[in-house]
């Protein structure tokens, strides 16, 4: 593995990376996985504190964090919506320079993606980006994995997203896409379509002969090699007006197995989770037969979660 260096710098996005930094960030998380996998835990995070910050709530984001700190000698001090001041009583700028004197990386899930960018300009440390409204670029790089690994390469890929192809997950799988090469489509009702601003953002960064679709069609999932899907309502979009109308917009996007077969292929089922798939009677994105399985990859998928997170974390503050 050729190194670069990525010393100091922020994961706020994947547009922020280049897509040798990517390929090489995949190709650290999968040292890292067959290192714990061997039980060799090298202490690339020595004497570091790493702070925490969640305003919404989370399991495997969290989970990871705190493992790959714990696993990579470093302390990780979990700070919630409830225990700091954070946009409160206190605003952004000045949480940042109070925390990045104390912490030396700070990890931000929530709501604006302008906070975690704050972060990033005021703290003066590396700040990693778990989920915003627009952007889960860490999520991206654990789904690329997990693609990677199971056909050995992303080399002439075809990944389809289906549901609600305008939020955080969507947009950071598109751009990680176009930096790995892995064709795309994103098939959804027109009114859930990514913003057409971010397709060219992706295209400007995409490696060369990259393919996105954009689509209301099912049919277009033909040839897929992995089948993507998210919740249909994301965290905090709960109240929003409306909601009841998306639900039944999607119906027609479920992933079930009719809609695998259209793949042509044996092609693997990813899901970022938590997922709402229930008894086969209210399930709503996925269907629970589909859901369990063989080729659903939900759990390796969330495994790669803690491997790419403490890849990212040792790149950008580590000694490696
Ligand atoms: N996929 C994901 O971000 O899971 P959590 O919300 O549990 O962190």
């Amino acid at each position: 593995m050729k190194k670069i260096n990525l010393k100091g710098k922020s994961f706020l996005k994947l547009l922020d990376f280049s897509s040798r930094e990517v390929f090489y960030l995949l190709e650290l998380s999968r040292h890292v996985k067959s290192e714990k996998r061997a039980g060799f835990f090298p202490k690339r995070l020595a004497n570091k504190n790493i702070a925490l910050l969640f305003e919404k709530t989370s399991t495997r984001t969290r989970a990871a964090f705190t493992v790959a700190a714990v696993d990579e000698g470093a302390h990780p001090e979990y700070l919630g919506k409830n225990d700091i001041q954070l946009g409160k009583k206190e605003s952004v700028k000045d949480t940042a320079r109070v925390l990045g004197r104390m912490f030396d990386g700070i990890e931000f899930r929530g709501f604006n993606q302008s906070t975690v960018e704050d972060l990033a300009k005021y703290s003066g440390v590396p700040v990693w980006n778990g989920l915003t409204n627009e952007y889960h670029p860490t999520q991206a790089l654990a789904d690329l994995l997990t693609v990677m690994e199971y056909y050995g390469t992303l080399s002439q890929k075809k990944m389809v997203y289906i549901g609600d192809g305008r939020n955080n997950v969507a947009n950071s799988l598109m751009i990680g896409c176009a930096l790995t090469g892995v064709d795309v489509t994103i098939i959804a009702p027109k009114s859930l379509w990514p913003q057409p601003e971010l397709i060219e953002q992706a295209k400007n960064k995409a490696m060369n002969h990259w393919k996105v679709v954009v689509s209301e069609k099912v049919e277009d999932v033909q040839g897929a090699d992995a089948v993507y899907t998210d919740v249909w309502v994301s965290m905090g979009e709960e109240d929003k007006p409306g909601i009841q109308e998306r639900i039944k917009s999607l119906e027609p996007y479920q992933v079930n197995s009719k809609l695998m077969a259209k793949t042509g292929k044996d092609s693997i089922f990813l899901h970022c989770l938590p997922a709402h798939h229930q008894d086969g009677v209210h399930d709503l994105e996925v269907t629970e037969d589909v859901f369990e399985s063989d080729t659903s990859l939900v759990f390796e998928q969330a495994e790669n979660r803690l491997h790419t997170i403490k890849a990212i974390m040792i790149a950008t503050l580590g000694n490696c």
